[in-house]
């Protein structure tokens, strides 16, 4: 049997390097493979839970879709679609969200976190601000998942325990209903799942400290000179263990290039020598996916018919499983 890759990215923000490193990059070199089926995709519904404006809303599902085809993904090999074009997805988070004990959710690591702060700050209310979408967003991420049957999907150790509940969801439902879902697993890239930001800090859209993909060149220059560092003067050795340069070249750099800077870093490489580096090595990867990039977001009705393709391709997957699953759960036409 095929083995099916699955993975999607949450459209808010700009494509940053962590998305490619963490998601995108790993996605398309799966989908190079023999006997792998790849589905790739837009988590627009995930979106409505940050709460952000239905512009950022919109730019940002143009930009990222952009960015995949930009950054070379196949989409005669992957299934590359909207989220919200699958209304069978949202039907399944239905039924999983019966399966789904609240206990359970009660540990997701994003609901957790924001409790924690509401107790920190003192909150009357644990729940403050907390949406019914936000609790549940692991029933939406597991619908996308067990939706296409995924084996494997790459994601940042960030996403794991999402997907052991989504293995916890199907495990519950193939008990009661007969064996419907493929079990998934994270599949975690060890050099590059958490790749850091501009402070040092995780790269992440909540922290704001993201370097985007596609940034004109002059501005991608200065984001990369404002990368934290310590204050080692040029010539006394440097560590590269939690470095952020090191680490962001480390994840886009063969291994003899590793070797070769962290030479350097004993020799004590300046930081403004090794930014210049850093910059150059990236531009260099990124020049040209940023002229296609560029090009793409000129062309927004070229991106809809691929996604509607996409879409239509994976529909013909959805429309029947979910016609099989309402069956198992005796919801079927009254004849029957
Ligand atoms: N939660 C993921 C993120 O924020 C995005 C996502 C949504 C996803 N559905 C998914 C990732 C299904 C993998 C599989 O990064």
């Amino acid at each position: 049997m095929n083995q099916v890759y699955l993975t999607g990215i949450t459209t808010t923000g700009t494509p940053h390097l962590g998305n490619y490193a963490g998601a995108i990059r790993p996605a398309i070199e799966a989908s190079h493979k023999s006997g792998t089926e790849h589905f790739y995709f837009l988590a627009d519904l995930h979106a409505l839970i940050k709460g952000i404006s239905p512009e950022e809303v919109r730019q940002s599902r143009m930009e990222i879709a952009a960015a995949w085809l930009a950054l070379g993904l196949d989409t005669d090999r992957a299934v590359f679609y909207c989220q919200s074009d699958i209304p069978e997805i949202p039907a399944l988070a239905w039924l999983l969200s019966c399966q789904a004990s609240k206990g359970l959710l009660n540990r997701a690591h994003a609901y957790k976190a924001v409790v924690q702060e509401n107790e920190e700050s003192n909150a009357k209310d644990p729940d403050k601000g907390i949406t019914l979408g936000l609790f549940s967003y692991p029933v939406l991420m597991a619908a996308d998942i067990l939706m296409f049957k995924a084996h494997k999907v790459p994601v940042g150790k960030d996403q794991v325990q999402h997907i052991e509940m989504a293995r916890d969801m199907a495990q519950r439902f193939n008990h009661h209903y007969g064996e419907h879902f493929v079990l998934p697993e994270a599949q975690v890239d060890a050099s590059t799942a958490l790749l850091s930001g501009l402070d040092g800090r995780k790269m992440s859209k909540s922290y704001n400290n993201t370097i985007p993909l596609f940034a004109p060149e002059k501005k991608f220059r200065k984001l990369i000179m404002k990368i934290k560092t310590n204050s080692l003067e040029p010539g006394e050795p440097k560590d590269t263990a939690g470095n952020t340069l090191f680490e962001i070249y480390s994840s886009f750099a063969t291994p003899e290039q590793i070797e070769a800077v962290s030479a350097r870093y004993a020799e004590g490489i300046g930081w403004g020598d090794m930014k210049q580096h850093l910059f150059e090595h990236l531009n260099e990867i990124l020049a040209e996916p940023r002229d296609k990039y560029n090009e793409l977001m000129s062309q927004p009705k070229l991106i809809g018919e691929v996604l509607e393709q996409g879409a239509t391709r994976a529909r013909a997957l959805s429309q029947p499983f979910m016609a099989e699953l309402y069956d198992a759960v005796g919801i079927k036409p009254m004849w029957q």
